[in-house]
This record gives C-alpha cells, structure tokens and sequence, in this order.
C-alpha cells in the first residue's frame, strides 16, 4: 500500500488551509489514457448570480441543471437566512422569495466565495439595504470590489465601510451610466441585478462578455426585465416595476468541458464530451488544435470528439484575456498540458495577479518551469512522476488532478475542498473516463 507523508508544509500555511484540516483527499494511479465519454455539468459561473437573482423575485422560482457543488449550497444557504425557502433535489433548484425579510447576510457563508458580493446588487433592488463582509473565495490574487460599490452608489446606494463589513442602503435606486474602467465579471452581474427593478435608465459602457452574463440577462428578460445589447460591451437597462417567478435552464459550464479536454490531452487519450457549450469554446478550441490534437465538433449534437495520440507541440505564447479570448479559468489546465508537450511555451495570466499557485506542486512532479512576473515559462517534454500534491484552489486543483492521471505512479492531491466547489465529482467523471482514481481520508491512506 502507498504509504508516503504529506510535503512539509508550515503549521500556519496549513492552519490558513482550511481545507487541508479535512483530511479527504484524491488518490490517482497514474499513466492512463483517458477513454470514452462524459456529459458536462451546469456552469457554476452562470447558476450562482441566477440563484442570487431569484431573491429579487417575489414567488417560486425553478432552476434546472443547477450544479451540485458546494458553491452552489453556501448560495442556498445565503437566500435562506435572507428569507427564501429553499429545495435542491439533484439538479433542480426551487426558490420561494415571497417572504425576503432578513438584509443581513451572515459571514459564514459571504467568506466562503467571491460571488457572495452579488448579493449585495439583489438585496439592494429587493429590499433597498445590505450588510455584507467583504467576501471570499479562490487565492488567485487580490480581488477588490471597488468596481462594484463605485457603481451601486452611482445607481443611489449610500456605502459604509467598516473593517470588514459593509452596509449599502438607498431610498430608491436611480438608473445611471456606468462606463467600467475594464471589463468586470462580477461587478457587470452585480450592476445588473440592482438595475432591473431600478427607476429609469441604466447604461453599462465596457460590460464583461463572458456566456454567463448573456444567461443572467437571459433568465432576467424571461422574468420581465428589460435588458438591450446582451452579448455586447454596452447593455442598456430600462427598470420595470416587478419581476414573475420562471423556470430557467442553466447553460453547461465551458471551464468544466475545457478542462476535461485538457486532462484528456494531458493523458494523451481520446475522449467524446456531451451537452458541451462549443460555442462558448472558440478559443479554447482553436489552441488544443493548434498544439497538434485531432479535435471534431458536432453541432447538432453538442459534442466533442478530441483524439490527442500522437506528438503534441506547445505554441510559443498563449495570453489569458477576457471573453473570448483564452480563459484565465483554464490557465492551470493549459499548464500542465504544456509541460508534456514538445517545445516551450510563454504562458501570460493578464487578469488575476496570483493564478500560478500549482508551479511549485508540478516542478515536485518533475515540471521546468520558470516563472518572470506575470508570465511562466515552460518546457515541454517532460514525464510527470506521482507525488503528494497539495491544492490551493479550484482550478489549480483540477490541474493537479489531471496532472497526476498523466504522471507515473502515485499521486495525492489534498485540499479537494475547493476542488468540490466547481465540479460535481471529478472522481466520479474521470473514473468514468478510465482513470485509476479515487477518493479517500487520511487515516484510510495511512492504513
Ligand atoms: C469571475 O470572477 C469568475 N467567478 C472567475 O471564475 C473568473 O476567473 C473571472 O470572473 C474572470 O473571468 C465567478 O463568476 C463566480 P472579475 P470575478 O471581476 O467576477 C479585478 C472560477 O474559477 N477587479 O472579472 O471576481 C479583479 O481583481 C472563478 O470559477 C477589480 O480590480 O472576476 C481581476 O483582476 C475564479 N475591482 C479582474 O478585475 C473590482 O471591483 C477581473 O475580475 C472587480 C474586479
């Protein structure tokens, strides 16, 4: 039986790691070639600011193809101690936000993800007043949110900072224009929820473009929002009195079906994927085919069929960039993918200033990487050798998951909590996909 001890890695590091205080982690023999096919999930980029919208819809709201991951949950829990009631039964979720009363919303639940700052546009439309903490979420570098309250209080919400908290309140919300100095995911959806039921005008100039904006405006116009220019840079909103209670779909989650494809790659395998947003993938596409792997679409279908037998050569550069350039959510997986292709590859994160927290874990695999600022150089050609990996959060997570399929021997990954956070079971998909991978305690692996 494999019997090895965590990496030493400082008591502090480790007591900040909340997820390593549990001791679930990912167990993975390695060298398989990944093999047949897999659906992809709902995206949890588009189903947390609909869940968040909903508190803004007096009435039972019914959302499908939500995923099962706990990001998804600390957001059920958030609506409920607003005053929603709350049913999740597999991938449907129904919201009854008839009886919002409580505008406090408790850190408990705010600290565990970035996407809890949203709430604040919802809550504000809905009852005209927050209490907030500044929120949590993925280590990738810092995450201010001074875009979002610049914007609400131009909307005619008064902010108060104090340490961590936040309290924003208005007698009404006015429309304004809103020109985002560059473009914000988070801050674009949270200016669009506190606009819909807003009076008058709102302009949103260099608004994010990202699917999962399109899926809010989509299920908001759906509810009787009146939202032009979706899909653009310039959204204009006109406020409308009330919003009624729908039944909405959410979109499949490109970042899960990117990553699938990378670890296929990375595992030199061939895979089919199903329900898969090939639209939302252009440009994820067009790099796995331009390092050389036989990638197919099929339209009518929604799948994906990528063969990566042979030889694959790494580009020189690939820059992350906004939609719909190349995801910075699937920086880490192109990683690791580089790192076994032939050649080198220049590897810029141009949105987050801290997204390279798996270099050091792969280099303990055998990985050349040089780091120089906001890029990573790698070179390619290398054979990963299984270690004990620790995962700092989501995506890198994935990578290292991904990384130890394609490694020889045995790898650990700890800290899958913050894997759980975006992907239903990446144990239960890969297993699915022939990987020799499953999950275990701490105590089951010392046995
Ligand atoms: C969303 O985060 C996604 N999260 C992220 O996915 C994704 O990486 C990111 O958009 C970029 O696409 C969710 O949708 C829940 P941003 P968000 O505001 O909204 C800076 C994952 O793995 N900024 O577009 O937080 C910010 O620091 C996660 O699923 C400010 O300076 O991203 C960053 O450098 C990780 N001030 C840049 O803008 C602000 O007020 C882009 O951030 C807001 C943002």
């Amino acid at each position: 039986m494999y019997k090895s001890k965590l990496p030493e890695i400082d008591t502090k590091e480790m007591a900040e790691i909340d997820c390593l205080q549990q001791d679930e982690l990912i167990r993975i023999e390695g060298r398989t070639p990944l093999h047949g096919s897999v659906r992809v999930q709902g995206s949890k980029n588009a189903a947390l600011p609909i869940l968040a919208a909903c508190l803004m819809i007096p009435g039972r709201c019914i959302i499908r193809n939500c995923p099962v991951i706990t990001d998804v949950g600390y957001m059920l829990r958030l609506l409920e101690c607003a005053g929603c009631m709350v049913e999740q039964v597999g991938n449907v979720v129904t919201i009854d936000a008839t009886n919002v009363r409580e505008y406090r919303l408790p850190g408990k639940y705010v600290r565990k993800m970035r996407s809890s700052v949203i709430l604040m546009g919802a809550m504000l439309s809905r009852m005209k007043e927050v209490g907030i903490e500044y929120p949590g979420g993925c280590v990738i570098g810092e995450r201010p949110i001074d875009l979002h309250l610049k914007g609400l209080s131009l909307l005619g919400a008064d902010i108060s900072v104090e340490g961590n908290y936040i309290y924003a309140g208005a007698k009404t919300l006015k429309g304004a224009r809103i020109v985002f100095p560059f473009s914000s995911v988070g801050a674009t959806q949270n200016i669009i929820l506190a606009s819909v039921l807003a009076e008058g005008e709102t302009y949103i100039e260099n608004a994010a473009r990202e699917p999962e904006i399109d899926a809010l405006c989509n299920f908001l116009k759906t509810a009787g929002a009146d939202i032009e220019g979706i899909g653009t840079s310039m959204l204009r909103i006109r406020g409308v009195e009330i919003l009624h209670p729908v039944s909405f779909e959410v979109i499949p989650d490109r970042i899960v079906a990117g990553t699938y494809l990378f670890a296929t790659m990375v595992s030199r395998g061939s895979i089919c994927l199903k329900e898969t947003p090939i639209e939302h993938l252009g440009s994820v596409i067009e790099v796995i085919k331009a390092m050389g792997n036989d990638i197919r679409v099929r339209e009518e279908q929604r799948e994906i069929q990528l063969y990566c037998g042979g030889r694959i050569q790494n580009l020189p550069l690939v820059r992350t960039d906004i939609y719909p350039g190349f995801p910075t959510d699937l920086q880490s997986l192109l990683l690791v993918a580089a790192v076994t292709a032939k050649g080198e590859l220049v590897l810029e994160e141009s949105i987050f200033n801290g997204r390279f927290k798996i270099v050091e874990e792969l280099r303990r695999m055998g990985a050349y990487i040089r780091e120089n600022g906001n890029q990573v150089v790698i070179s390619g050609g290398t054979e990963l050798s299984g270690r004990n990996v620790i995962a700092r959060e989501l995506r890198g997570g994935a990578a290292l998951v991904a990384a130890g399929i394609a490694a020889e021997g045995m790898t650990t990954v700890v800290g899958t909590c913050y894997i759980n956070r975006g992907y239903e079971d990446i144990v239960r998909d890969f297993k699915m996909l022939g990987a020799h991978i499953d999950r275990m305690t701490e105590n089951e692996r010392e046995k």
